[in-house]
């Protein structure tokens, strides 16, 4: 709590300095269908991502959303608990680009359970200003390996960053643990976490680094 308590302080004396970072925090608004990137990254199974949804979601596919449209730099942000359809279309950073073949491409529903921080690798660092590499202004980080999705859903060797389209989708109806107790809702721990089931209108969750004053 000292860096935090500390940040506030120094924001207290010299407001003038905090609110332009205030403001900054200019969340990407995306469209509820598009393209976007999509990578891969390793989440062990029962742990607990960043929304604080329950160890039981990671028996299904789930991913972790960029920062600026996720909504929070910190802890939850109202891309958790969101479901989409991600479909593969082609890889472009393989040489050459692999386009899959229409009826050989897989496609996934996942719950957002996680944020993929600005930074890193790149591919999360979209900005609502300044797309990433791929031209898109969301990347899905894809927890893969997992027991809930294929070993062929890659259908080349090159796990590389996928070109995709997205699409959100009513998770009770079209997720795969939608109707699963267990998988539903956020673990129990004080105020930090946030998952709604089949998040819509008005409980999806608030950006927790707005509410605390986190950059
Ligand atoms: C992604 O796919 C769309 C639709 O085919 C295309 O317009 C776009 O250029 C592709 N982007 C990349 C980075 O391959
Ligand atoms: C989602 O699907 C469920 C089950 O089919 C349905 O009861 C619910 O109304 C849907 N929610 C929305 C927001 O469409
Ligand atoms: C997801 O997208 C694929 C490809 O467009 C489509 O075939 C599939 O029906 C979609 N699934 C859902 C649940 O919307
Ligand atoms: C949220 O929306 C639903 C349906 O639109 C409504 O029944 C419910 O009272 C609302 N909840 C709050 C906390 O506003």
């Amino acid at each position: 709590m000292i860096p935090l308590a500390h940040t506030l302080t120094v924001c207290w004396v010299a407001l003038v300095f905090c609110f332009p970072a205030v403001l900054a925090t200019d969340w990407i608004d995306y469209p509820s269908a598009g393209y976007a990137t999509m990578t891969h990254y390793t989440l062990p199974e029962n742990y607990i991502a960043a929304c604080g949804c329950t160890a039981d979601s990671t028996h299904y596919p789930t991913a972790a959303m960029s920062q600026m449209a996720y909504g929070s730099s910190t802890a939850y942000g109202p891309g958790c608990g969101r479901c989409f359809n991600l479909s593969l279309i082609n890889t472009f950073t393989s040489d050459p680009p692999f386009y899959p073949p229409q009826d050989e491409r897989s496609s996934v529903v996942v719950k957002v359970t996680d944020l993929c921080p600005l930074g890193g690798n790149g591919w999360c660092s979209a900005t609502a200003n300044k797309p990433n590499a791929g031209g898109a202004y969301i990347n899905f980080d894809l927890a893969w390996p997992s027991s809930s999705i294929s070993d062929n859903f890659f259908p080349s060797n090159d796990f590389g960053v996928w070109n995709i389209s997205y699409q959100e989708v009513n998770c009770t109806q079209d997720w795969e643990g939608g109707k699963v107790a267990a998988a539903l809702g956020s673990i129990p721990d004080g105020g930090s976490v946030c998952c709604p089931a089949n998040p819509s209108g008005n409980d999806t969750c608030p950006s927790y680094s707005d509410a605390n004053g986190i950059p």
